[in-house]
């Protein structure tokens, strides 16, 4: 049993599910005002080493809706932005709080963090994966189109940590994943090869947003420079010409196709505002859903640790 969440692909189809599932209780209860104390007792640490809306302030509010506390605590202002080990830091947080929600650019960091904590840590993103956004983008999915089998999802743009992790989410799922990346933009080579060799009719790629769109049930974006690229923007724009999710782009998917995007957007760049604004577009949907899935997980991680 794995005791931290790092990777989808740490986890079996029917574990993500059940924690789908639980987000699906958890946001009814949430509804109903159903009382939610399971985490009184405990804190969570969030480590954040880049910067984060969504992400940070969801987990805050699972927390804080489950009884328990955070302290949020950002690299630079942390002894690690002067040199501390990793190491020494994880084991002295391991002492005070029950998990660590990490954001930082190595997965190596979160995997270096799990080693020696001693207690559960979540990978709240890094630059190879974003798994607590798949599982809430999947739980979005379910909600609306009731079923992860036999869809047909694109992903048209960068080959980054959201492409990665879908990748794996459509191994796992067995969903069909076509993804259209501009040439120097593929996603990450060994996830690809993995996911080709164990589940090769499940993955596509190719250069051409049209082909990977067609006939679409779910049209995926995310920015095209993510965050520690800035520097590479202006240049990015040229190579991603042609990649923008409009209107004209939408309607060679399904009728009933779903518009994801992790979030935040670029109006004009990855995505146009038509179709951001758009009844085929279901972002906020999926950005409220992060909240309950970070409940389901906080739930899970911290009490079989207890
Ligand atoms: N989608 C997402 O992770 O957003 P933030 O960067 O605002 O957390
Ligand atoms: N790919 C984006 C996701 C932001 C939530 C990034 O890493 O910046």
């Amino acid at each position: 049993m794995h005791k931290h969440f790092l990777a989808l692909s740490d986890y079996s189809k029917d574990e993500l599910l059940s924690w789908i599932h639980r987000a699906m209780v958890l946001k009814a209860e949430a509804a109903a005002g159903t009382p939610q104390q399971q985490l009184a007792g405990k804190t969570a640490c969030l480590l954040f080493e880049k910067p984060s809306t969504r992400t940070r302030v969801s987990f805050e509010a699972a927390m804080y809706g489950l009884g328990g506390q955070v302290v949020f605590m950002s690299a630079r202002d942390s002894q690690l932005g002067r040199g501390e080990p990793l190491k020494d830091t994880a084991r002295v947080l391991g002492r005070y709080v029950h998990t660590l929600v990490v954001r930082t650019f190595g997965q190596n960091v979160v995997e270096e963090l799990a080693h020696y904590a001693g207690i559960p840590v979540i990978n709240a993103l890094t630059d190879l994966y974003h798994p607590c956004q798949v599982l809430s983008d999947l739980m979005t999915v379910l909600e609306k189109k009731k079923r992860l089998d036999g869809l047909q999802v694109a992903w048209i743009g960068d080959g980054n940590n959201m492409a990665n992790t879908w990748i794996e989410a459509a191994a796992i799922f067995g969903f069909q994943l076509r993804l259209a990346c501009p040439q120097g933009f593929i996603p990450d080579e060994n996830i690809l090869k993995h996911a080709l060799t164990h589940a090769p009719a499940c993955i596509g790629l190719s250069q051409d947003p049209e082909a990977a769109i067609a006939g679409a049930d779910v049209v995926n974006v995310d920015v095209w420079a993510s965050m520690g690229q800035e520097a590479e923007q202006e240049a990015r724009l040229a190579h991603f010409a042609g990649y923008q999710l409009d209107s004209p782009l939408l309607a060679k998917a399904k009728e009933d196709a779903i518009v994801l995007h992790c979030l935040p957007a670029h109006r004009g760049e990855e995505i146009s505002e038509e179709v951001l604004e758009g009844p085929q577009s279901v972002v906020f949907d999926q950005a409220e859903n992060k909240m309950h899935v970070h409940k389901a997980l906080l739930e899970h991680f911290i009490l079989q640790a207890a």
